[in-house]
C-alpha cells in the first residue's frame, strides 16, 4: 500500500477546503503617506504605484480601502516644516490629525491608525530628541506621549509608535489613560529591526537620518531572543497588538514571538518587501499577483493575525475574485 500526501492536493476546490491558511481582507492594513499641502497626490519613485495624499485628496484611496472591508489604514504625516523636536507631530491641527478627522468623517467605520515616531517630523531624521549628539529616550517619551493623545483626540482608533524608544508603550498608555482616552488601542512595534528594507519608506516620508544610524534604538538582524524579550515588555506596559517588522526577512522571529505571546501580532511587510516584488515583476521576472499572494501567506502561515502592507489593496481585490 502506499499512503498518498498528494491526493489533498488533486482539485483546487479539495486544495482550497484543506489549506492550513487562509488570507482575508480583514487581516489587511494599507499604510498611507499624507502630505501637508492641498489638491496634492504625488508618485513615490522607489515604490511605484504608491502616493503621497494631502488630507483633502485622501478619501480618493480611502473609499476603496473602506468598500473592500480592509482591515484598517496607517496613516504616516509629512509635515511641511521640519525642527529639532518635531513639533508638527503633536500640533493639533497637523497633517495627520487632520488626515485622522477627514477619514472618521468620511469613512467611520475604517479603522484608522496612527503611525507615532518624531522621524518624519525632526530636521535630523532621527526617532527621538537628541543631546549631545545621541538620542535621548526618556525625555523622548513625554513627547511621543503628546503625540499619541493629540491623534487619539483627533479620532484614531489605535496609535502605533514606531520609534523604539525604551518605556513607550508604558509612557503612552498612562498620557491616554490620563487624559480620558482609555478606549484607544496601542499597537507597539514591539520587534523592529534595524533593517536595509525600510530605504524606499525613508525616501517617501524624507525621513532618512541625517547623521549617523538607528541601530542604537532598533534591533540588531542578528538576534531573535531579544524580539521575545521586548514582546513580553510591550505587552506588559499595555500593548494590544504587538508588530515585527520587516515581514519576510524575519518570519523566524514572528513565528517565536507568536507562539510566546496571547495577544494579536501582526506582520508588516514593508517598503523594500513591496519595491522588490514591484521591480522584478515591472520586468516581467515575477508574476506580481502570485508574489504578492505568497508573501502574505507564508506571513500568515508564520503566525500572523494582521499583515501591513503596501500591496493591501491588490490583494483585497485578488481575495475577492
Ligand atoms: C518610522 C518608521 C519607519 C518605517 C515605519 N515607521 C522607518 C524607519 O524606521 O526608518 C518603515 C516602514 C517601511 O519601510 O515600509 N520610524
Amino acid at each position: 500500500m502506499i499512503i498518498r500526501p498528494r491526493r489533498l492536493r488533486v482539485t483546487q476546490s479539495i486544495r482550497d477546503m484543506t489549506s492550513e491558511t487562509r488570507l482575508s481582507p480583514s487581516m489587511l492594513v494599507y499604510p498611507v503617506f499624507i502630505r501637508e499641502g492641498k489638491n496634492i497626490i504625488e508618485d513615490i519613485p522607489a515604490m511605484p504605484g504608491q502616493k503621497r495624499y494631502s488630507p483633502d485628496t485622501l478619501p480618493l484611496i480611502l473609499e476603496k480601502a473602506a468598500n473592500n472591508k480592509i482591515g484598517g489604514v496607517l496613516f504616516f504625516g509629512i509635515p511641511e516644516k521640519k525642527d529639532e523636536t518635531g513639533s508638527q507631530a503633536w500640533n493639533d491641527n497637523g497633517v495627520i490629525q487632520n488626515a485622522i478627522r477627514i477619514s472618521k468623517k468620511e469613512f467611520p467605520d475604517l479603522t484608522v491608525i496612527g503611525d507615532v515616531c518624531l522621524c518624519e517630523y525632526t530636521s535630523h531624521g532621527h526617532c527621538g530628541l537628541i543631546k549631545n549628539g545621541k538620542i535621548d529616550n526618556d525625555s523622548t517619551l513625554e513627547i511621543l506621549s503628546r503625540v499619541a493623545v493629540s491623534q487619539s483626540q483627533a479620532g484614531a482608533d489605535i496609535v502605533a509608535p514606531s520609534d523604539m524608544m525604551d518605556g513607550h508603550t508604558g509612557a503612552i498608555r498612562s498620557a491616554l489613560d490620563e487624559n480620558g482616552m482609555t478606549d484607544t488601542l496601542i499597537m507597539s512595534y514591539a520587534v523592529k529591526y534595524a533593517s536595509s528594507f525600510y530605504g524606499p519608506f525613508r525616501e517617501a516620508a524624507g525621513s532618512a537620518p541625517s547623521f549617523g544610524d538607528r541601530k542604537t534604538y532598533q534591533m540588531d538582524p542578528r538576534n531573535s531572543r531579544e524580539a521575545v524579550k521586548e514582546a513580553l515588555l510591550d505587552i506588559l506596559e499595555g500593548a494590544d497588538i504587538i508588530i515585527v517588522k520587516p515581514g519576510l526577512s524575519y518570519l523566524d522571529v514572528l513565528k517565536t514571538v507568536r507562539e510566546s505571546v496571547h495577544v494579536p501580532v501582526a506582520s508588516y511587510s514593508v517598503s523594500g518587501e513591496y519595491s522588490m516584488i514591484k521591480a522584478a515583476s515591472e520586468k516581467g521576472w515575477l508574476n506580481e499577483k502570485n508574489a504578492a499572494l505568497e508573501a502574505a501567506t507564508s506571513m500568515a502561515r508564520a503566525g500572523a493575525d494582521i499583515i501591513i502592507t503596501y500591496y493591501a489593496l491588490e490583494l483585497s481585490e485578488w481575495l475577492r475574485l
